[in-house]
């Protein structure tokens, strides 16, 4: 796929996409599968870069992975398990994250297992502190070579634990998980995440015959079983890809409906797009967004772990702001440092302010630390064409959307990125009017 596309904006996205399983969800599910003495089955899954990544990372650890992409169905057997060569697995994941989470399985099959150093500057501010935190918490032994990553070992076994999160972190929330689900004896987790991703990656678990709870107050307790069997489930929906249409629906002044997006996920999404001035019809098998029309209003939004407002919903949002009365403010309490996709927007025309301090809302864990992220948002602002170049998946999108709002002809550069996390997006851009071409 050639990697620039030229938008020509300023017309309204109408019409009707469909959204599949959840990309934060699905590359979790089948890392679960590797925990299993027999198949599992995985449906709904997207034809996205991550699936494909994962799948890579499975086949290069024995896992036979066999994939219907037109029914969106993954068949995952891993009766033959293997360690996989640490330069491959580098080569193959890229800045993905997931190789940190095969961790737990791979002790428990293997005894050992061998992940690129994912703290390393390549992903910049995101660390993986609490995942070695917690191998180490489960008796796993941590060792980090400069040269050759981090070799895990597990010579006793894992034994369970008791363990609070500083921050209730998806992704170490999942690394727990998938480590004691196996493990001797009883986990329990406090301070964890409890994102519906998180829920589905549980009920996986369950049918895999794990013994987990979810109580009040973000407590998990598990209780470790000897051995787990494979799972046939259906991946709940992507809420950020449907919001990220509904977004764009917005901005553009047009009307999407998103057949497979659902309501329970989405509820936060909802209450805000309705507070802007969006729309919306919910109906059995989706969601349709859209601008009603007259002036879209400001607002003071802050991002946060589940059920809060989801920092992957924050930049797509952003861009309808652009079109919204007077001054809006958001601040991101999950990432120190999402707005830098805001430069592409002010270079078009948006008037965008991005600040150290904690604006609008409670005083988070970056508030002292000089991260710019608080962004004031003053509209609406007419946005014109530019050259712009994607920075990464969300702020990419968000970029395109602008793109498609905006008068004139934009070329978006590194377009592929976004294929990571959105299916098929020039066919779906195709089928609700836009003008783009790639060049
Ligand atoms: N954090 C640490 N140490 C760690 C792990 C996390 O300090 O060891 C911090 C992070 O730096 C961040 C915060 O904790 O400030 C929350 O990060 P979290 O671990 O929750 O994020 P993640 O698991 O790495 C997943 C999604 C993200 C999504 C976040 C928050 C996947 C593959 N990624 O990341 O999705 O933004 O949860 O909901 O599930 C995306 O889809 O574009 C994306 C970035």
């Amino acid at each position: 796929m050639k990697s620039v596309l030229r938008v020509t904006g300023g017309r309204p996205l109408v019409g009707e996409i469909t959204v599949r399983g959840a990309k934060n969800f699905v590359s979790k599910a089948m890392v679960a599968s590797l925990l299993g003495t027999s198949t599992s089955v995985l449906r709904n899954v997207p034809q996205i870069n991550d699936v494909e990544i994962v799948s890579g990372l499975l086949s290069l650890h024995g896992v036979s992975v066999e994939s219907d992409p037109v029914a969106g169905t993954l068949t995952m057997d891993p009766s033959n398990v293997d360690l996989a060569r640490l330069a491959d697995i580098d080569a193959h994941a890229g800045s993905s994250r997931i190789p940190i989470l095969l961790c737990g399985p791979l002790l428990h099959r293997l005894g050992e297992a061998f992940i690129p150093d994912l703290g390393g500057c390549r992903i910049g501010d995101r660390p993986i502190n609490y995942h070695l935190d917690i191998l180490r918490e489960f008796g796993a032994h941590v060792e980090k070579h400069s040269e050759t990553g981090i070799h895990i070992t597990a010579p006793n076994g894992l034994e369970g634990t008791k363990y609070e999160l500083r921050y209730p972190s998806v992704g170490a929330t999942e690394q727990l998980l998938l480590t004691a689900v196996r493990a001797e004896g009883k986990t329990e987790l406090r301070n964890a995440a409890i994102e519906p991703e998180i829920m589905d990656l549980i009920a996986v678990l369950q049918k895999m015959g794990a013994l987990i709870s979810v109580d009040t107050d973000r407590v998990i307790r598990i209780e470790g079983v000897s051995e787990l069997s494979g799972f046939n489930h259906t991946a709940l929906s992507d809420r950020i890809e449907s919001a990220s249409w509904g977004a764009a629906a917005l901005a553009t002044g047009g009307e999407v409906t998103v057949k497979g997006a659902t309501q329970p996920e989405m509820m936060t999404f909802l209450n805000i797009f309705r507070k802007v001035g969006g729309d919306f019809e919910i109906s059995d098998d989706g969601i349709r967004f859209m601008h009603p029309g007259g002036k879209l209003n400001s607002i003071v939004l802050e991002t946060d772990v589940h059920p809060g407002f989801m920092t992957d919903w924050q930049q797509p949002l952003v861009v309808a702001l652009t079109q919204a009365y007077g001054l809006s403010i958001v601040h991101e309490t999950v990432y120190e440092n999402r707005f830098g996709f805001t430069d592409a927007l002010r270079k078009m025309g948006a008037h965008i302010q991005v600040y150290r301090e904690c604006l609008g809302g409670t005083p988070c864990r970056f508030g002292q630390r000089n991260f710019n992220h608080s962004a004031v948002i003053s509209g609406p602002t007419p946005l014109k064409a530019a050259d712009i170049t994607v920075p990464d998946l969300r702020g990419g999108f968000s970029h395109l959307i602008a793109a498609l709002a905006a008068e004139g002809t934009s070329n978006v550069s590194g377009i592929k990125l976004i294929n990571r996390g959105y299916e098929d997006f020039l066919g779906k851009l195709a089928a609700l009017g836009a003008d783009v071409e790639m060049v």
